[in-house]
Order: structure tokens, then sequence, then C-alpha cells
């Protein structure tokens, strides 16, 4: 039988864990449907002694409450800012091993956090790869709510996004740019997200990158170059780990 896309998932979440995950270590806890699998092996582990003395960062208030329910310690960048793993999934990763993030609205704490790990370990099924960055998934920006319709037109005006169409992300943060809803989508730090739509690859994401971090009223945004240690992706024949 073939495997459906959430056993998919799961087997890379769980590989994860398994191969980089040791007691003793402050693990960090990516959010999303395919982090929630991580998330539910390092509880798996924990209970039954097979992981012992881990503390975690979360990546969100959703990732928060489900460790929380698993009885998985947790602390903050605050006392805690040298990670020795994070763990995450991505909503498109190209062959350099870049990524758009932020399908879920949880880019900024997950770059804050995996910005501190050792090693950052991103979990995918096969339908997350893509030649260039862009076409297969919008690129979420966070922006601060004060005169958002101005910092949407800066961050659509970034040369490196010419022939963008940019557009403020209604209803829920949490289920992407598939929600209809009249309110504009509200992330765990109260600010608003602009998704940039691309019909072309992101030539130089490394450049639009940098763009849009110098945008004032930019908090951050979905791309994270330069960052993996390893992609874990599971496919219809197997599980096969990528290293920039
Ligand atoms: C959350 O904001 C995102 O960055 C997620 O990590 C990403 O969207 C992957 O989510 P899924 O595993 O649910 O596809």
């Amino acid at each position: 039988v073939m495997a459906t896309q959430d056993e998919l998932k799961k087997l890379a979440g769980y590989k994860a864990v398994d191969d980089y995950v040791r007691s003793g270590m402050v693990v960090g806890l990516g959010t999303g449907s395919t982090a929630a699998f991580a998330v539910e092996r390092v509880g798996m582990k924990l209970k039954s002694g097979e992981l012992k003395d881990i503390i975690a960062i979360p990546t969100s208030v959703r990732t928060k409450e489900q460790a929380e329910a698993l009885g998985i310690p947790l602390v903050t960048l605050g006392t805690h800012s040298d990670l020795d793993v994070a763990i995450d999934g991505a909503d498109a990763v190209d062959p350099r091993l870049n990524l758009i993030k932020g399908g879920g609205g949880a880019l900024l704490r997950e770059k804050m956090v995996e910005v501190c790990a050792k090693k950052f370990i991103v979990i995918v099924d096969d339908t997350k790869l893509c030649a260039g960055l862009g076409p297969s998934f919008p690129l979420p920006v966070e922006i601060t709510p004060f005169c958002w319709e101005h910092t949407l037109r800066k961050v659509a005006a970034c040369p490196a996004a010419a022939g963008c169409e940019a557009k403020l992300r209604l209803g829920s943060a949490a289920t992407g740019s598939k929600v209809d809803g009249t309110d504009p989508a509200v992330t765990d730090n109260d600010n608003y997200i602009v998704d940039l739509f691309f019909k072309q690859p992101i030539a130089d994401p490394v450049a639009l990158a940098a763009q849009l971090k110098a945008t004032v009223g930019v908090v951050d945004h979905g791309l994270f170059c330069g960052m993996t240690t390893a992609c874990i992706i599971a496919g219809k024949d197997g599980i096969s780990v990528q290293t920039p």
C-alpha cells in the first residue's frame, strides 16, 4: 500500500528525533503538521524513558500547547539561547536547501529559535521539494499592523520581488493562505502577514531576504537561507537525507 502524505510526514518527523535528539539536549520544536510528529516523538521517548533531561523551546503557541500536553519541559530563549538541535517542517525546499516557511504563520518565532540551534533539521514529504522557491508556495512576510497597506507596497516594490503579487493574509494565520475570512490573520506576535505570490522562481533568495529585512515595517520573512543542516525527505520510495 502506498503511504499517505501524513504517514510520510510522520516518518520524517520520527526519524529526525531518532537520529538527532539525545538525552540532555536543548531542542527547538517547530510548528506545523510535520513538526507535530517530531514533537509527538519527543513526548513518547520522554515518557518511555528512552530520552531523559530534554528541555525544549517551542516556536508557536500551538506547539507550546502540544508540548505541554505531552509533558515536555519547556524553556525560552531568555534563559537558553544555545540549542543543540531544532526540528521543523517547511513549505518549500530548493536544491540548496533554502526554505520558504511561514505557511502556518509561525515564521518569526521559528527563525528566532532555529538560528540559535547548532543543527537545524528540516523534515518534509517530497511534495515540498522544488527547483526554485516561489511558484510552489507563496512567501510569507510578517509586518507590523501600523499602516500595513504602506508596508505591503514597500514589500512588493523590493527589486528582488519583481513580478510578485502581494496580498494581506486574511482569516486564521494558522491555516495559511487557503482560508477565507475578512479580517487580517494575526500572528502569535500580534502582527499581520503579507503573502508574496510568484509566477517565476525567485532568482536570488538571499538578495530578496536582505531587501525584505531592510524594509522598515517588516518584522521578518519566511525565507530561511543557509540555515539547513540536513533535510529529511520522505517519499513513496523511502526516506533520504540531503545536506547542503
Ligand atoms: C509554520 O509557520 C510553517 O513554517 C511550517 O513549518 C510549515 O508551514 C510546514 O508546515 P506543514 O508541515 O504543516 O506543511
